[in-house]
């Protein structure tokens, strides 16, 4: 089934009502400066049972946006859904007006990928009220004018992004896995952290083993090879971090590894319940303070 269907929770001709999943990256490895001052990645990503909630409904005229939940700021203007949707009209797929009604639940600036999700979405959303036809390789198109995280959110599941991330080939489904996903209290930013990475940082497995142990749903070789570039830096930039992770070991995490930028981690379990057990003692825990823990599962 496509992932658009698994998201959308009712169309009709006036609206499209989708949920927008966040990611984890099983996988990022950074592997230098291009001449357009982007880095070239190697990057596994995996969409997650966490969402934010969009409506869009068209309306006569204009785009606007009502945006409530988690951690809101910034300029409508700003907004990569509302940025989505006059990228989407001024091309010509639809005509009117767009209302968006977006509920963050994603946290933000945690390295989930929430914006990026919100952006892809709302096209996605769009592409079905228009009846605009457009393909998932015309949709990735667009995204990639978005973010460099945006395309991966055109089929999500599991896949391998290139490129600055916008080059992507699916991957069959991950093997299964029950997460907590768990941030410290401190928010990092994309330029920030790239600026902070030295060329130690581009060391570490091989993509080819996570894609092998990927391929044969292997999920602790999966767990004996994850990879973040970016963990030294946050790590030493948010001290939480190491303790974190240590607890999510300690909880019975058989692999914990940072997403994105961070300074979200996420601590993979074999079974939900264990998952759910780590998550009560996490959370019951007084050693530790965490702007939020929630349990995930691969979508
Ligand atoms: O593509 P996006 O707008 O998400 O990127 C935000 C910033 O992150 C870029 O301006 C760049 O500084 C950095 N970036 C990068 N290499 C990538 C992706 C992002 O340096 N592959």
């Amino acid at each position: 089934m496509r992932l658009v269907d698994r998201l959308i929770v009712s169309r009709t001709e006036e609206a499209v009502h989708i949920r927008c999943p966040a990611k984890v990256n099983f996988f990022l490895k950074v592997l230098g400066k291009r001449g357009d001052g982007y880095h070239e990645v190697q990057n596994v990503m995996q969409t997650v049972t966490l969402f934010d909630e969009l409506k869009v409904r068209r309306q006569n005229a204009g785009v606007t946006l009502a945006c409530s939940g988690e951690d809101i700021e910034g300029d409508a203007e700003e907004n990569l859904a509302f940025r989505a949707v006059e990228l989407f009209l001024k091309r010509g797929h639809g005509s009117g007006g767009i209302h968006l009604e977006l509920r963050k639940n994603i946290p933000v600036t945690a390295g989930l990928g929430g914006g990026s999700s919100d952006a892809s979405c709302s096209l996605l959303a769009l592409n079905e009220l228009f009846h605009a036809g457009l393909s998932a390789d015309d949709l990735r198109s667009l995204a990639a004018e978005l973010g460099s995280d945006a395309p991966f959110f055109v089929e999500g599941g599991t896949a391998l992004c290139t490129g600055r991330g916008e080059i992507v080939r699916l991957l069959p489904p991950s093997p299964r896995f029950a997460g907590i996903l768990a941030c410290p209290k401190a928010s990092l930013t994309t330029p920030e952290m790239y600026g902070l990475l030295q060329s130690q940082d581009a060391e570490g497995p091989d993509l080819d083993l996570v894609l092998r142990s990927i391929e044969r749903g292997d999920l602790t070789k999966t767990c004996s090879v994850l990879f973040n570039s970016f963990e030294r830096a946050a790590f030493q930039k948010v001290p939480e971090l190491p303790r974190l992770k240590k607890k999510l070991e300690e909880l019975g995490s058989i692999g914990v590894v940072l997403c994105g930028k961070g300074p979200s981690l996420l601590g993979i379990f074999l079974t939900p319940e264990e998952a759910e057990r780590g998550l009560r003692r996490l959370t019951r825990s007084q050693e530790l303070e965490t702007r939020f823990a929630v349990v995930v599962s691969a979508l």
